[in-house]
């Protein structure tokens, strides 16, 4: 059953308080809305996780994941997480491949196969990443270049292990910008990686996968975005910071 899924990505924000204080905002309206059909899903910096866990405590449907971990398992790689780690805190999910490691810390399509083996190796749900920037979207080639970060960073893994990985596309030029992209601009990409990963994994795989879309979604827009078939939910950076507009976001299915 493909779920619908809001993740928030509160990104490199938010001092140990305002963690506190955006997680406890957000647990106590959640209790308050019916929010059955969504998976709800916390994203704080590593070192929130786990307060951010304690708070979200026995939640439904919310649960805690992180934005990035390591490609190896253990070991002297100073500054790095591993999955096994975000797991042992109680993570249940991962964001890889978000265009910002992409480009800022020149994280390969490669290198991303193996964060996303970490993350499956330790039961976490990765949150895959992809999306094209400006000048390809310009181009007219974006869906050949996205459809390829997925080629090159997923089919090397089992059907089976493909069932358990989540997809986000996030077009770079919509991240922070306030620029979105339209809905149907949206739906388009997302059936064109729909089709393409059932190309590889076959209809079953492709059809129960949640595809979320980033990118400037706001309490405005996502009820139009998450309205597309083949859009699943959202992956929300800015708006996941203020507690009222991401659970107003989570409330737009
Ligand atoms: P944004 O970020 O909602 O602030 O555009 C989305 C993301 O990068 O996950």
């Amino acid at each position: 059953m493909r779920k619908n899924i809001v993740a928030g990505n509160w990104k490199m924000n938010l001092n140990f308080e305002e963690g506190q204080k955006l997680t406890s905002e957000i647990v106590n309206m959640l209790k308050d809305e019916n929010v059955k059909d969504v998976t709800v899903v916390l994203n704080p910096p590593f070192v929130h996780l786990h307060s951010v866990k304690k708070l979200i405590g026995d939640t439904p449907n919310l649960f805690l994941g992180s934005q990035n971990c390591s490609d190896k398992e253990s070991g002297a790689y100073t500054g790095e997480t591993s999955a096994g780690m975000l797991a042992s805190f109680g993570a249940k999910f991962v964001i890889i491949g978000h265009s910002e490691r992409r480009e800022y810390f020149a994280e390969s399509n490669q290198l991303l196969t193996e964060k996303t083996k970490q993350a499956l190796a330790n039961g976490l749900t990765p949150i895959f990443c992809c999306g094209e920037p400006l000048e390809i979207r310009e181009a007219g080639t974006h869906e050949d270049y996205v459809k390829n970060q997925l080629t090159e960073s997923l089919f090397g893994f089992t059907t089976e292990e493909m069932s358990k990985i989540v997809l986000a596309y996030e077009p770079i030029w919509a991240i922070g910008t306030g620029k979105t992209a339209s809905s149907d601009q949206a739906q388009e990409m997302h059936a064109a990686l729909r089709s393409h990963i059932a190309s590889k994994f076959g209809e079953e795989i492709a059809g129960n996968l949640s595809i979320l879309y980033g990118g400037s979604a706001k309490p405005d827009n996502a009820k139009e975005l998450f309205s597309k078939p083949d859009v699943d939910g959202g992956l929300i950076g800015g708006a996941s910071l203020k507690s009222r507009d991401f659970v107003e976001i989570v409330k737009s299915f």
